[in-house]
């Protein structure tokens, strides 16, 4: 399968990508108190300041699959550079099942995925990846692998970037075991449960509202949050009014 869309911002996103784990080397991702930036220094890092807020997170959630190219779009090039800008301010979910369907068989789960056994096999995948890494190292192991091709052999060098202590055996392990399966499983209630139910993927819901615009996220995000607004936002703010309004 080929991934052309993304192709023309790979050099700066895997500049992107390669600046986290660098500054991660002497502040390890695991020790970092949740929504901490992952990275200290450095002109592509994103500029967090570390002090604590008292105004709660924006809450973002992912509904998606992990082989349709518009959710791997939405991932890669919204959701990861709005994480990257402002995530001391967000709280992200990754869902992965998408338009799935599962089914009872003698007691075990069966799922049936859009795009075939294959992305069933990659929804297993993430799954156990957010089951099993801290919640930064999975979120940038599953931007890492959905944005190449190749998916099941960039899991290892994914891997190795974000969660060096974790080993591929053990992921496929968790993948095609029961864990997996019943992994999927809760997501796929978390799926079904939602109101209102998800029309297509990907599904993205902000503090508990389906997101109508998905280019417009990080202005949403910027809109919501009831506290001080990081540096970006204003210039979002600026950049929305360049319309015309009657
Ligand atoms: C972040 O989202 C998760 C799952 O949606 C939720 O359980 C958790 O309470 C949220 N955290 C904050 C700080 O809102
Ligand atoms: C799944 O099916 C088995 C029997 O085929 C049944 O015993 C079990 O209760 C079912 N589980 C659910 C959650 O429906
Ligand atoms: C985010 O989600 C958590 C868990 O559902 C909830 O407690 C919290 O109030 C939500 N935050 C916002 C800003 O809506």
């Amino acid at each position: 399968m080929t991934w052309s869309p993304l192709l023309p911002f790979l050099p700066v996103l895997l500049l992107l990508l390669l600046q986290v784990p660098a500054a991660a080397c002497t502040s390890p991702l695991d020790t970092l108190p949740e929504g901490a930036a992952p990275c200290k220094a450095g002109d592509l890092c994103p500029k967090v300041p570390l002090q604590k807020s008292n105004s709660p997170p924006v809450n973002v959630s992912l509904y998606y699959e992990a082989l349709c190219p518009g959710c791997r779009y939405f991932l890669v090039r919204e959701l990861f550079p709005t994480w990257l800008m402002v995530l001391e301010i967000l709280n992200v979910t990754l869902v992965p099942y998408g338009n799935a369907k599962e089914q009872n068989v003698s007691g075990k789960w069966e799922f049936t995925c859009q795009h075939g056994e294959e992305e069933c096999k990659f929804n297993k995948i993430e799954a156990c990846l957010l089951d099993q890494l801290e919640k930064n190292a999975a979120f940038l192991t599953i931007v890492c692998i959905e944005e190449m091709d190749e998916m099941e052999n960039n899991l290892k060098p994914c891997l190795q970037l974000y969660a060096p202590k974790v080993s591929s055996d053990t992921i496929m392990e968790c993948a095609l075991g029961d864990r997996g399966m019943q992994l999927l499983h809760m997501n796929a209630q978390l799926t079904d449960a939602l109101q209102p139910p998800h029309e297509y993927v990907p599904w993205v819901v902000v503090n508990g509202k389906p997101l109508e615009d998905m280019s417009q996220l990080l202005s949403i995000v910027c809109e919501l949050y009831q506290g001080e607004k990081p540096e970006v936002c204003p210039l979002m703010a600026r950049s929305r009014r360049n319309v015309c309004l009657k």
